[in-house]
């Protein structure tokens, strides 16, 4: 067994503290993770530890903390360079800065030049997992499941679909047919390959056809653990369209529900004007609404409300992401300070331990990967990652009046970015690289 044991401030969730109070919080002052062929060993207190490690290697991370990797529910791998496009809402959006860039990916030297950024970003944030579309060129998929791969990261992605001849430009159109035959040549190849997995990605309903969602459920019926991936209910332009391209459903969700596209693996980006209708459906079939504040800021769609969706009278599960490149951050850290702000102008708010459950177990909750990432029990992935609550001058001057572990979660939430991650590990190596120019234009 190839083994190596990590010091420092151990933090992680054995269940969600907004329902079970402190009891949920697993903190350890003086921690230490015991790591073995890229697994947790052990977590717990450094003093009840330290025998069963001699003689492995200790990497002493002290006064740092220690979390699972960071996990984001839905992200866009090919929008690195529409990131920061300046002035329009969503259709507009899509048209005018999103759908140029994704043509380019039909190059599947572009593909791979951009996965090999988007993930080394990524991990320099800190997150280790990730629900990423690609584009509807299966060579995207290819490419991003290949860099992957080779990272050996836990990620969930899949060849997005789109062939509404009105809605897409030519260069981005696939077939109910070639959505089909695509995706399940990649899930053959890529669906449980190491740690890679697949999510059947229909863009939304303005850009498939009846005919290419049905494709889409009938993939799900073949392969009842691949993902489903889509958005729903994100902005008022885009709701009215679908209710004119299908005058037979009563909802936007129940397009999707009538073509078998709801499920326990099944993630909706979004989420922000659903009827009580709808959240009943999400709730019955167990579906997950993905809550994305930085970008439904920036694309002004709207204020996600969780108390409704989450704690309402249909709960239904909820993800946290950062929706790069509608998103303006690929941090989970300045998602949460985002997620506090929308929901501060809803009148409800995020504590620091929800928020941190939130972007750990929540999120491998709400991907149907508890155990497998997300937590430090035994057994679990050892993707981990090494935070500095004093980072920045600003950080480091606000901790000084901090004394309670909420308080500093808080500041690390509020403030913190990047510069607080000074490591992450996946499945036990550290990965983080220093920043180069790749000498590309
Ligand atoms: N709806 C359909 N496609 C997209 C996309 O790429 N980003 C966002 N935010 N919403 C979408
Ligand atoms: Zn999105």
């Amino acid at each position: 067994m190839t083994g190596r044991a990590l010091r420092g401030r151990l933090l992680y969730f054995a269940d969600d503290p907004a329902v079970a109070g402190r009891a949920a919080v697993r903190y350890h002052e003086d921690g230490l993770l015991v790591l073995g062929d890229g697994r947790i060993v052990a977590a717990g207190d450094y003093a009840d530890l330290a025998e069963s490690v001699k003689g492995l290697q200790i990497d002493d991370h002290r006064p740092r903390l220690l979390m699972p990797g960071f996990i984001d529910t839905h992200v866009h791998y090919p929008q690195t360079q529409v990131i920061a496009s300046y002035g329009a809402q969503l259709l507009d959006w899509l048209n005018t800065y999103t759908f140029p860039e994704e043509a380019k990916f039909a190059d599947p030297d572009h593909a791979a030049w951009i996965a090999d950024f988007f993930l080394t970003e990524l991990l320099r944030n800190g997150t280790t997992t990730a629900a990423v579309y690609c584009t509807v060129h299966p060579q995207s998929a290819d490419a991003f499941f290949a860099e992957s791969a080779r990272r050996n990261t836990r990620m969930i992605a899949g060849k997005v679909l789109m062939d509404r001849a009105e809605a897409t430009p030519d260069s981005l159109r696939d077939t109910p047919e070639t959505a089909y035959d695509d995706s399940k040549d990649l899930i053959g190849r890529w669906h449980g390959t190491g740690r890679q997995l697949y999510g059947v990605t229909p863009r939304f309903a303005v850009t498939s056809t009846a005919a290419q969602l049905d494709a889409a459920g009938t993939l799900l019926k073949e392969y009842p653990d691949c993902y489903l991936q889509t958005h729903l209910s994100e902005n008022e332009a885009e709701i009215a369209a679908v209710a004119s391209l299908f005058p037979e459903a009563v909802s936007y969700t129940d397009v999707y529900d009538r073509h078998g596209l709801l499920g326990r693996r099944s993630l909706f980006g979004h989420c922000i004007h659903l009827g009580d209708d709808e959240l009943r459906r999400l709730h019955e079939s167990e579906s997950v609404a993905v809550f994305c504040p930085t970008s439904n800021l920036f694309i002004g769609s709207g204020l996600f409300d969780l108390a409704r969706v989450a704690n309402g009278a249909h709960p239904v599960r909820v993800g946290v992401a950062t929706d790069v490149g509608g998103g303006t951050s690929y941090s989970m850290l300045r998602t949460l300070a985002e997620g506090y702000k929308v929901l501060q102008l809803r009148g409800q708010n995020l504590p620091a331990l929800d928020a941190f459950y939130r972007v750990t177990l929540g999120n491998a909750r709400a991907l149907d990967l508890e155990g497998v990432v997300g937590g430090f029990s035994v057994g679990t992935e050892a993707d981990i990652v090494v935070l500095d609550s004093r980072a920045t001058p600003a950080m480091a001057h606000r901790m000084k009046t901090v004394e309670r572990l909420e308080d500093e979660l808080f500041v690390l939430m509020t403030l913190g970015d990047e510069r607080a991650v000074r490591e992450t590990y996946v499945m036990g190596v550290p990965v983080t690289e220093t920043e180069k120019d790749d000498g590309r234009a």
